[in-house]
């Protein structure tokens, strides 16, 4: 998946969570913190008005991105139940953690280090080296959905978050 609306394969299902899900924005030509400050605030959330913001602001910008990416990759090296993902990674996992750290920064609508650094992500091909099926997908997700609770996101933007993660993990499977 992919912030890019040029991104080759980019279904609604793996659309960034910067991107409204009310469906129609998901064609939108740009994904801006500016541009999604109006659906994000017609965005219904448990009931009520959501919170003003581009998720990316709601995570505490950059420091709240990394908190979170920190721990996913603390959990990812410390569980056994992350095993499965944990080997096909390198051995040590900081160009890791720098490189879904800046993704994700833009993914969530904050600024666009990873294209600035990389260009296009073509993440899909990006994954190809690595065997991914349901469990490859399953685990990355617990061990995002445990990272997202540890690092205590509201669990409303959690739940949204899961998600959207959901959709561009279940894209990366490629047997
Ligand atoms: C579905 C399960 C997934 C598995 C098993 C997986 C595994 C991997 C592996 C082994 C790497 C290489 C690590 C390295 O070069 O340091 C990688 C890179 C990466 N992954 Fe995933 N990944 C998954 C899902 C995702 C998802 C859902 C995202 C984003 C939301 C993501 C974002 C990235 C990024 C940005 C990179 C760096 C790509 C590059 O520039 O080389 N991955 N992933």
């Amino acid at each position: 998946m992919s912030s890019l609306p040029t991104d080759p394969g980019t279904g609604a299902s793996a659309a960034s969570p910067a991107v409204s899900s009310n469906g129609t924005s998901t064609a939108s030509s740009t994904v801006s913190p500016t541009s999604n400050a109006g659906a994000e605030a017609a965005e219904p959330e448990g009931g009520d008005a959501a919170p003003a913001g581009t998720p990316f602001e709601r995570l505490g910008g950059e420091p709240g991105v990394r908190a979170l990416v920190e721990r996913f990759y603390d959990l990812m090296d410390l569980e056994p139940d992350y095993a499965g993902i944990r080997r096909l990674h390198p051995s040590t996992l900081e160009g890791s953690r720098d490189k879904l750290h800046w993704y994700l920064c833009g993914w969530l609508g904050g600024p666009n280090h990873y294209i600035e650094r990389f260009g296009h992500p073509r993440l899909r091909a990006r994954h190809l080296p690595y065997a991914i099926g349901a469990t490859e997908r399953d685990q990355w997700m617990a061990c995002m959905v445990q990272a997202l609770r540890e690092v205590q996101v509201d669990p409303g933007l959690a739940a949204r978050l899961a998600e959207a993660f959901f959709g561009t993990a279940d894209w990366m499977r490629n047997r």
